[in-house]
C-alpha cells in the first residue's frame, strides 16, 4: 500500500468530507517553493502550504536553529520559569510591532492566539466590573476554529453546528470604497451593545477569498471603537510578517490596534506558534493583588524555546535585504499580471496587496465555498503541477517570497488558461 491509501485507513482530515473528497496528495519532499509527491510529481506551492511558508520549504537556516535549540533546551514549562529565546524573540517582536504593543502572550496557533485576544478583551472589562459582553466582527470573517474564535468568525457553515453555543456577536460589514456604511453600523452597534471588542482580519480577509480593503477605512473604525473604549483586536494571524509588502498590515495604520494575534509565518511555516499581544493598558487590567485576577489561560507548549528560537531566525530572514527584495519583486510582478488579466470581462475585482493577488471568476456554475466549480478549478490547477485553493469562484495566489520568477510565470500561465477554459 501507499502513503495514499494508508492514509484512508486512519486518518481524518481537515475540512473534508472523506465520503466524496478525492484522496490526499501524499507528498515526500519540498524544497523552496516546491513539493513533490510519492509518485514523484512536482509542485508550485503557489499558496505556501496554508498561508504559512514565506521562506521555502525545508529552509537551512530554520532547520539549523532548530537543532541548535533542541540540542541546547528543547523545552521547559512556561508556569513559573523563563528562558533566553522568550525574552529574545519578545523583544525582538516588540521592536518591530507598533509602537503601543508592550506584552506577549504565547500559544500554538491562529485560533487559540485569537480565543487568548478575546478572552483578553472580557476579562479587561469583567476585572473593572464593567458589564461588556458583546463582540464586534465583519461580516465573513474567519478567525479560526476554536470556540471564541469560530464565533467571531462569520462563514456561517462553518459553525452552523455551533450556533447555540457561541458568544455573542454582532456584525458589520466590511468597508467598501466611498461608502461609510460601515463606519456608521460599528457606531450603532457600539450605542445599542457597548461591546468589549471590535475583532477584525487587517486590510485582508483570507478564508473568504482574500477580500482586501483600504487602510484608511479602517483607521476610521479603529478610531470609532478606541474613542468608545471598545478593545480592537487585529488579526495578523494571515497578514503578519510581509505578506501585505510591510512587516505588518497594521503598519499602513494611523490608529494602531490594541492587540495583535501573530502565528502562521511567526516561525517562518516551519512548526506551531502564535502571540497574542498587548498594550501595557490591557496588561494593567489584569496587574492586581487579587489572584483572580489574572489571565488563566495557557497551554503546555507554551513558548516553547525551540518553536522561539526559530522564530528569531525567520525575522532575522524577513528583515535581510534579500528577502525585503523578494517581497518587492514577487508584488511588482504580481502588479504587472493584474494588470494584464484585468482586460478580460470575466475577471471580476482583481485586486492585489504585496504578495497577495486574487479575482473572482465569472460563471454560471455553483459558486459555494467548497462547490463543484471549487473542485474543477483546484483539479484543472493540481494537474498542471500548481497548487492553488480556490474558495468558491475566488482564485488567489499567495506564494512563498522566494519564488522564483520561472515558478512564477508559471502560475500566472495557468490561472490564464484557467480564465479561458472554465469561464
Ligand atoms: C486570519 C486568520 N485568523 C486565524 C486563523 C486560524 O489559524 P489556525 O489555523 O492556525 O488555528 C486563520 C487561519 O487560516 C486565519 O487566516
Amino acid at each position: 500500500m501507499n502513503l495514499q491509501q494508508r492514509d484512508a485507513q486512519h486518518l481524518w482530515h481537515p475540512y473534508t468530507q472523506h465520503q466524496t473528497a478525492a484522496k490526499p496528495l501524499a507528498i515526500v519532499k519540498g524544497k523552496d517553493a516546491l513539493l513533490w509527491d510519492e509518485n514523484g510529481n512536482e509542485y508550485i506551492d503557489a499558496i505556501a502550504s496554508w498561508w504559512v511558508n514565506p521562506y521555502g520549504h525545508s529552509n537551512q537556516q530554520l532547520a539549523q536553529a532548530a537543532y541548535k535549540q533542541l540540542t541546547h533546551l528543547e523545552h521547559v514549562l512556561f508556569g513559573g520559569f523563563t528562558h533566553e529565546p522568550a525574552v529574545l524573540l519578545a523583544e525582538k517582536l516588540i521592536s518591530i510591532l507598533p509602537d503601543n504593543q508592550q506584552k506577549v502572550f504565547f500559544s500554538d496557533n491562529g485560533s487559540t492566539a485569537v480565543e487568548i485576544a478575546i478572552k483578553m478583551a472580557l476579562q479587561y472589562f469583567f476585572n473593572k466590573g464593567e458589564k461588556r459582553f458583546t463582540v464586534v466582527a465583519f461580516e465573513n470573517a474567519f478567525h479560526g476554529d476554536t470556540f471564541a474564535a469560530m464565533a467571531a468568525s462569520g462563514i456561517s457553515f462553518f459553525t452552523e453546528a455551533f450556533k447555540n453555543h457561541l458568544l455573542k456577536v454582532v456584525r458589520i460589514p466590511l468597508p467598501e470604497k466611498g461608502s461609510d456604511a460601515a463606519a456608521q453600523k460599528l457606531q450603532q452597534v457600539i450605542d445599542e451593545h457597548q461591546p468589549a471588542a471590535f475583532i477584525f482580519e487587517a486590510l485582508v480577509q483570507g478564508a473568504s477569498g482574500m477580500q482586501i480593503y483600504e487602510p484608511a477605512a479602517l483607521d476610521k473604525l479603529i478610531q470609532i471603537a478606541q474613542a468608545n473604549n471598545v478593545i480592537t483586536i487585529a488579526d495578523e494571524v494571515m497578514t503578519g510578517f510581509g505578506r501585505t509588502g510591510r512587516t505588518f498590515a497594521s503598519d499602513y495604520l494611523e490608529h494602531k490596534p490594541d492587540i495583535i494575534c501573530l502565528s502562521k509565518a511567526l516561525t517562518g511555516g516551519t512548526i506551531p506558534l502564535a502571540v497574542t499581544t498587548a498594550t501595557q493598558k490591557i496588561f494593567d487590567g489584569f496587574y492586581s493583588d487579587d489572584v483572580n485576577k489574572a489571565l488563566f489561560h495557557g497551554h503546555t507548549f507554551t513558548a516553547n524555546p525551540t518553536g522561539c528560537a526559530i522564530a528569531l531566525e525567520a525575522i532575522k530572514i524577513l528583515q535581510s535585504d534579500e528577502m525585503q527584495a523578494n517581497l518587492k519583486r514577487v508584488a511588482q510582478r504580481h502588479h504587472e499580471f493584474l494588470q494584464r488579466i484585468a482586460q478580460y470581462p470575466q475577471v471580476l475585482n482583481p485586486r492585489t496587496l504585496g504578495v497577495i493577488l486574487a479575482f473572482e471568476l465569472k460563471t454560471a456554475e455553483n459558486t459555494d465555498y467548497y462547490g463543484s466549480f471549487r473542485d474543477k478549478l483546484y483539479n484543472f490547477f493540481i494537474s498542471k503541477g500548481v497548487i492553488l485553493r480556490p474558495v468558491g469562484n475566488s482564485i488567489y495566489i499567495l506564494p512563498s517570497y522566494i519564488i522564483t520568477d520561472a515558478q512564477l510565470s508559471k502560475v500566472y500561465e495557468v490561472i490564464e488558461e484557467a480564465i479561458h477554459k472554465f469561464s
